[in-house]
């Protein structure tokens, strides 16, 4: 297994649309060896999700695992994940982002989801989602389709520096009593 290089913002693989893995692909060494080291580049660098395309693959994969005050997610291998939504409502949080590394924004997501998809041996795999992890599976999602966090924020006027996040924004969210 190896650590993989994190692609940051402005490498044009974050902007692509991903490709589905076909199902009688995934069993390759090559795919099954991707999977691993996306786990392992996660675990590293302390994230909760990682997208294949961070790691300069444009491919429908992400994994996603947490085991924090944000909540309890088992690691998860997510390949060509589709979402539906089940709640509309929105729930601003903060979001960062191993591509856009020291920042953090509030970010709208929808509370609660359904997500179809594959697992890393290729079964199909279907549950519901809400509040944390229906937030990390929608940023996994959108690295997915080419997007990230910014482009989801309502007002950039959030957008903070790690240093300044902790400063002036983390405290007073603890105060608020968020989840974090
Ligand atoms: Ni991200």
């Amino acid at each position: 297994m190896s650590i993989l290089k994190v692609c940051h913002l402005g490498h044009p693989v974050l902007r692509m649309q991903s490709k589905r893995v076909p199902r009688e692909a995934l069993a390759s060494p090559a795919i099954q060896n991707l999977i691993d080291d996306m786990m392992e580049t996660m675990v590293e660098y302390y994230g909760v999700g990682l997208a294949a395309p961070q790691v300069h693959h444009s491919l429908s994969i992400a994994v996603i695992e947490c085991h924090g005050p944000r909540g309890e997610i088992p690691m998860t291998v997510l390949v060509n994940p589709e979402m539906t939504i089940l709640d509309e409502s929105l729930l601003e949080d903060w979001e960062g982002c191993l591509s856009i590394p020291d920042f953090r924004g509030r970010v709208p997501r929808y509370a609660r989801l359904r997500v179809d998809a594959l697992d890393r041996h290729g079964h199909k795999v279907e549950f519901t989602a809400e509040d944390f992890f229906a937030r990390v599976i929608q940023h996994e999602f959108d690295h997915l389709m080419g997007k990230v966090y910014l482009d989801r924020m309502r007002d950039l006027g959030t957008l903070a520096h790690m240093a300044e996040f902790e400063r002036y924004w983390l405290p007073r969210e603890k105060k608020a009593g968020s989840s974090e």
